[in-house]
């Protein structure tokens, strides 16, 4: 499969001199920045008179376009909206950003320069959520079409600092290697099913370990996933006919040779028709993204190969269609998972967590200092927080904190629920089974469904991240967000520190 790519880089020059076909500079309301300032002189007080004239208001997100022809060395100037100055946020900033890049897309510029991070006091944070945004605008899918879409021509992306540092050097590389694994996901979680099989799943990590040599994969086949006794993603899987896999990755820096490691888990349906206790029809392709989490751990170990990180993560991946067919599944089959604890099956929908149970088990062998699953789990999240913010749920204080802070620095929203051990765990009894794999009443799905994992971490620092509102966009903008790569590549970046 082919990246979308797009390249960053750093300019240092002066921002009259600076050679672009489009530079984007910032105003606050009724204000210039600094470096609009710069521009202003050269352009002898233009800029400052369409402040005054109301033409440039300063709104956030507001674009201002002008063709130059002489003064400054870029061709197109676009003077865009950062809102109120003591207001001023990477919020603001993404927004901006976004407005300003999509109007430089809808032109013939093929060069694009950002002079907004004078700015930002922490240009660690803002840089990449800069890049970010710009690569959620130009990110296009490469849809298989009788006649191909003409490629992305705005490719080159320029930052410009004037002193940029080493901090803003490593931010850029950091901000590219997150959008390079945010592409993959993306590029993973948009195919259709059809063409993302649990197979094309398990190549896709072969082919990562390929490109990058510090990332090893290993894809177990049915008999392998059957001989560890993995009987509950075997359930899910038997009503299918492509076959199972089940993925292994491993990223180890030599300098963290010795550490525990960072267990990532991510819910790999490739595509979840209900099973048996089929779902509806509306909307049913999206379906298809319920490998959301899978596609995840993929991107975040791209970027972490890209990076060089010193540290030691390991990707599980249970990747499966959830079908019906005779040989399916049945609401009351009682299922044996690799932990030996009993599932009653009471409906073949809540597949995500067989699958899961079964990884996080395997997760507990390599002894890791925490595990994180990401999974698409359920739509009763959506229910309680919408498409922006990712339902978390843990049974550690400190892990919690982690991803917290990892969530408010990149903007990728996530928000604790409790999982109350005497008021939660009850819910899952079973008279068949040591339990069932959903609650016996409606409240409280997604906290059940977090209940029901955190029976099979033993005493492991563990989060489940449920992402089924955040990781894809619906409507006419229908596509993967690569949510929560941001989020997943700063936990473990940060992990130390
Ligand atoms: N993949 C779905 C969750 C989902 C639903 C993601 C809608 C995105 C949008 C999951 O496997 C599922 O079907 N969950 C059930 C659980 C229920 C049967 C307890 C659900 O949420 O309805
Ligand atoms: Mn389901
Ligand atoms: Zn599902």
């Amino acid at each position: 499969m082919k990246l979308n790519q797009i390249h960053f880089d750093l300019a240092k020059e002066q921002l009259h001199q600076h050679q672009s076909d489009c530079l984007v500079i910032g105003a606050f309301e009724g204000k210039l920045t600094v470096s609009s300032e710069k521009v202003d002189q050269a352009l002898k007080g233009l800029l400052s008179d369409l402040v005054k004239s109301g033409d440039i208001t300063g709104k956030v997100g507001d674009v201002l376009p002008l063709v130059i022809a002489e003064g400054i060395g870029s061709k197109r100037l676009l003077i865009v909206g950062l809102g109120k100055e003591e207001e001023f946020s990477v919020d603001h900033l993404r927004k901006a950003v976004m407005s300003a890049t999509r109007v430089a897309k809808s032109s013939p510029a093929k060069s694009l320069s950002f002079a907004l991070l004078e700015q930002c006091k922490n240009k660690g944070k803002s840089i990449p959520i800069l890049i970010q945004a710009v690569a959620d605008v130009l990110y296009q899918f490469n849809a298989p079409r009788k006649e191909a879409v003409k490629a992305q021509q705005l490719t080159q992306i320029h930052i410009v600092d004037e002193k940029g540092n080493s901090e803003v050097t490593k931010a850029v590389a950091y901000g590219q290697a997150l959008i390079n694994g945010m592409a993959l996901t993306k590029d993973l979680a948009n195919m259709p099913a059809n063409m993302m099989t649990p197979t094309d799943l398990g190549d896709a990590a072969l082919a990562l370990a390929k490109k990058f040599p510090n990332v090893k994969a290993t894809v177990l086949n049915k008999a392998e996933i059957k001989k560890l006794g993995m009987g509950a993603f075997l359930a899910v899987a038997q009503g299918s006919a492509e076959k199972p896999r089940f993925i292994v990755l491993e990223y180890r820096h030599d300098k963290a040779k010795d550490e525990a490691p960072i267990a990532l888990v991510g819910k790999g349906v490739t595509f979840d028709t209900g099973g048996i206790s089929l779902k509806p029809g509306a909307a049913m392709d999206e379906m298809k993204y319920d490998m959301g989490g899978a596609a995840s751990v993929l991107g975040t170990f791209r970027a972490l190969a890209e990076l060089n990180l010193e540290t030691h993560v390991i990707g599980l991946i249970p990747a499966t269609e959830n079908m019906p067919s005779g040989e399916a599944v049945k609401p009351g089959d009682v299922i044996t998972s690799m932990s030996g604890q009993t599932i009653e099956v009471l409906n073949t929908d809540a597949e995500g967590r067989l699958i899961l149970c079964d990884a996080l088990t395997y997760a507990t062998h390599f002894k890791p200092k925490a595990i994180v699953d990401i999974a698409t789990l359920t739509g009763a999240i959506i229910i309680a927080l919408g498409h922006e913010v990712s339902g978390l749920f843990s049974n550690n204080e400190d892990l919690t904190a982690k991803l917290k802070a990892s969530s408010e620095k990149t903007r990728d929203h996530v928000w604790q629920f409790p999982i109350w051990k005497e008021i939660y765990q009850p819910m899952l009894d079973s008279n068949f089974a040591d339990m069932g794999n959903i609650s016996a009443g409606r409240g409280a799905g997604s906290i059940t469904a977090a209940c029901f994992l955190e029976r099979f971490v033993e005493e492991y620092p563990w989060a489940h991240l449920d992402v089924a509102g955040t990781a894809w966009t619906s409507g006419k903008e229908k596509g993967s967000t690569a949510r929560p790569v941001p989020l997943l590549l700063d936990f473990i970046n940060s992990f130390h520190s």
